[in-house]
């Protein structure tokens, strides 16, 4: 398993690089004051409006709204994956990745010595088929499932032949291949110390990654034992949740992939390979990681996700659709194919043929299954299903970070079915995503909202001015302020706060790759990311930063103080106080006297 990597050398690496240096070997940059410009490599466009920042090693394009770091920019335009991104940066600073789990530095060598096996190990299974006295059994067992020959040839289907020692005495002659046989999987060690091939008496799929490197693989019981299917373990060169089997042969036949579908498994994408559809990956028997929907919307813009008709089948399509969402932009779709139940891909092209199966009715768009998905057993006539239907979906509208029409699109829907009006779901949307908590009571008291508007945006404006100058969090009394600060959210602001602080030496990038994990967090960040002022920061001095940040804590604190003054408004009588809230009272006119004075 390759170990994670810290986020301490990921502010290392994003330090020693240049932002600058990265863009410019792929879009051509020219210097325009303190940035530096391009015609934007996102969006088509005649005058530049791709500006990368030096001082804060960021870019943003003032058309469409990209943004982000090095490494974005590596997987947005490269479409790396974050790691591939992180590894080629580390390579041209000369820095050697450290990771959080142990591994070797000859990782490298190793694991070519294992793909090199692996494809032994594939090749003989392959041989098996054509050339064991029983294959017979095999080729019959295809036949009957109506595989042809060339497609069983194509997706090099192999027999592993009954018997414990058949791979292993034809590779495993010393301790040494032994070792390495067990490494990949393709043994396994019994308790005496000896060893037996783990595949037996079985058809054999070899899995291959998208570079066609034989990674893996499984192999299904020619009859009814148990267990049917038999996977290699994760090994060093082969991680499940990692790998889609059949995209390397779909990317093979196809020259452009505009749609995926994603199916259970092997014999799913095989039968349907042998009716010419050639789209088809099949996550072995796990639901569809992230990594695998990264690894799709990379080479299309379409996902179908089929599954059969089945209470399994319903949980994996959920899970795919929240794995979906934070990768979804308003060009990459997804879609749910829901089989009658009995039936899975394989059975169903079988019965009803190419055409049926390609049926376009037979596809649900994701927005239409969300809806139908959250709304079971709700009466959304009544008011308070209407409120909880906007409460249960607005958290998954929010993780939609990067499909603007998408969301206002749900957003309409949902106003339709809840009666609540868009603006203010779209308020609400806003809010989940500052607080990052699904607990927002939906008053639908206008009044309230106004008030809220004053906080939330006060603590806009601290976080974006504390994004603009990260400096800001190491002045000494800062932490001592935000601990008087009561309004919704500012734990957020003293988490970056607090990261900056442990942090230094950070930028603008290091603070949002911080939050690489929390998607929803890190996409706020970007939202408040300083865009450049297109005539340059000059209209910017420091000061006025410094002064504009400390300004929006003091009025936080007036917030807070204010909040906790009008408690005791519908007090007549100041003589039903206790003594301590009496004394309460007295502090709080104090302290806004004080800041008052501060404020002049
Ligand atoms: P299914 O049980 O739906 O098998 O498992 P299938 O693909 O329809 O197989 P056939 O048609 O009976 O040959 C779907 C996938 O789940 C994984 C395999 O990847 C399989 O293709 N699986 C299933 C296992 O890993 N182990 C099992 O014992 C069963
Ligand atoms: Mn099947």
């Amino acid at each position: 398993m390759a170990g994670r990597i810290p986020q301490h050398f990921i502010d290392e690496l994003l330090a020693r690089i240049d932002i600058v240096d990265i863009i410019d070997a792929y879009v051509p940059l020219k210097k325009a004051g303190r940035n530096h410009q391009a015609c934007c490599p996102f969006h088509d466009e005649k005058t530049p409006s791709f500006t990368v920042s030096q001082p804060k090693q960021f870019y943003h394009c003032f058309g469409c709204g990209a943004n982000g770091t090095a490494i974005s920019f590596l997987m947005e335009y490269l479409h790396m994956g974050f790691i591939e991104a992180i590894e080629d940066l580390a390579s041209r600073a000369g820095l050697e990745i450290p990771r959080d789990t142990v591994q070797t530095s000859n990782t490298n060598n190793q694991s070519s010595e294992l793909y090199e096996l692996m494809e032994i190990v594939t090749g003989y299974y392959s041989k098996q088929l054509r050339n064991h006295p029983q294959a017979e059994t095999v080729i019959t067992y295809l036949k009957n499932r109506g595989i042809s020959g060339e497609i069983a040839a194509e997706y090099e289907l192999g027999f592993a032949p009954p018997g414990w020692d058949n791979l292993l005495s034809e590779l495993g002659g010393s301790d040494e291949s032994q070792k390495r046989l067990l490494k990949i999987g393709a043994i396994i060690e019994n308790d005496r110390g000896g060893y037996y091939d783990r595949f037996r008496d079985r058809l054999t799929f070899p899995i291959r990654d998208q570079r066609g490197r034989a990674i893996g693989m499984g192999g299904r019981v020619l009859g009814d034992d148990k267990p049917k299917y038999l996977n290699s373990p994760e090994t060093p060169i082969f991680h499940k949740g990692r790998e889609l089997y059949g995209l390397f042969q779909a990317r093979k036949t196809l020259k452009e992939v505009d749609s995926l579908f994603v199916v259970e498994g092997y014999m799913d994408v095989i039968a349907l390979a042998q009716f010419g559809i050639r789209n088809a990956v099949a996550s072995l028997g796990t639901a569809a990681t992230p990594e695998h929907m990264e690894k799709m919307f990379r080479i299309t813009n379409k996902i179908v996700f089929c599954f059969d008709g089945d209470e399994a089948g319903n949980k994996a399509a959920w899970r795919g659709l929240e794995n979906s969402l934070p990768l979804l932009k308003d060009d990459k779709q997804v879609y749910f194919m829901f089989l009658p139940a009995g039936e899975d891909p394989d059975t169903f092209v079988q019965n009803k043929g190419k055409e049926a199966f390609l049926d376009a009715n037979l596809q649900t768009p994701l927005s239409e299954y969300l809806f139908d998905y959250l709304g079971k057993g709700m009466n959304l006539e009544s008011l308070e299903d209407q409120a909880s239907m906007a409460k249960v979906t607005l958290p998954y509208v929010g993780k939609l970070s990067t499909a603007p029409a998408l969301t206002s699109g749900l957003l309409r829907k949902l106003s339709g079915i809840t009666r609540i009006p868009a603006e203010e779901l779209t308020q609400q949307l806003r809010e989940y995503k500052t607080t990052g908590t699904t607990n927002i009571p939906l008053r639908r008291i206008r009044n309230t909202t106004g008030k809220n508007d004053g906080q939330q945006s006060q603590l806009t404006e601290a976080i974006k001015l504390l994004l603009r100058k990260p400096e800001l969090a190491l002045v000494d009394s800062l932490n001592e302020r935000l601990s008087e600060i009561e309004v919704k959210g500012i734990e957020f602001l003293i988490e970056i706060v607090n990261y900056i602080q442990s942090n230094p030496k950070t930028t603008l990038a290091g603070i949002t790759e911080n939050y690489r994990d929390r998607e929803k967090v890190r996409n706020r960040l970007i939202e408040l990311a300083p865009t450049e002022s297109k005539y340059g920061d000059a209209d910017f001095s420091d000061e006025s930063i410094r002064d504009s940040f400390f300004d929006s804590i003091t009025r936080l604190k007036e917030i807070t103080i204010d909040a906790k003054l009008r408690e005791f408004g519908n007090i007549s009588n100041m003589d039903d106080l206790t003594e301590d809230k009496k004394q309460e009272w007295r502090l709080l006119l104090k302290a806004k006297k004080e800041l008052k004075l501060e404020k002049t």
